[in-house]
């Protein structure tokens, strides 16, 4: 599958502790290029909007919490089967439960606070690429 995009979102907990570089780079090693990239702070109203799936969840109010609680760096990645590709580079969600050298394994403390998020399917990654960048800054070309 040629050229897929996923994206990203370094969460506040892993930029907090200054991982940022370090998760970038492990990306970077792992073949990705990086389209699109920014450092930016969710509101309340955009982290509702972006986990809307989850808003039935007991965790919800929580997640949306910490999603806000400090900067996060969103991407947009590039590769051959970017999302599953992605997806096994960050490992399961709950850290306990990730592979060694997994991004989560490395730098995740918790299920909730756990450093990275990745696109589940295809059109989940559009949606989302969207929802962080306009088109024009998304370099398509890169
Ligand atoms: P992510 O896969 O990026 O998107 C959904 C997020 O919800 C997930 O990462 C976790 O941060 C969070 N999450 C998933 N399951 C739980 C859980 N059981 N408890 C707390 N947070 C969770």
């Amino acid at each position: 599958m040629a050229n897929t995009i996923t994206l990203t979102m370094i969460k506040p907990d892993a930029v907090e502790k200054g991982f940022t570089g370090n998760i970038l780079k492990d990306i970077a090693d792992a073949g990705f290029t990086i389209t699109a990239l920014k450092l930016t702070q969710l509101t309340r109203s955009d982290a509702e909007r972006f986990y809307s799936v989850h808003r039935e969840r007991p965790f919800f109010n929580s997640l949306v919490e910490f999603m806000i609680s400090g900067p996060i760096v969103a991407a947009v990645l590039k590769k051959d089967n970017a999302v599953e590709d992605f997806r096994k580079l960050i490992g399961a969600t709950n850290p306990e439960n990730a592979e060694e050298g997994t991004i989560r394994k490395k730098y995740a403390e918790s299920v909730e606070k756990n450093a990275v998020h990745g696109s589940d399917s295809d059109e989940n990654a559009a949606i989302e690429a969207h929802f962080h960048f306009a088109d024009k800054e998304i370099y398509s070309f890169l």
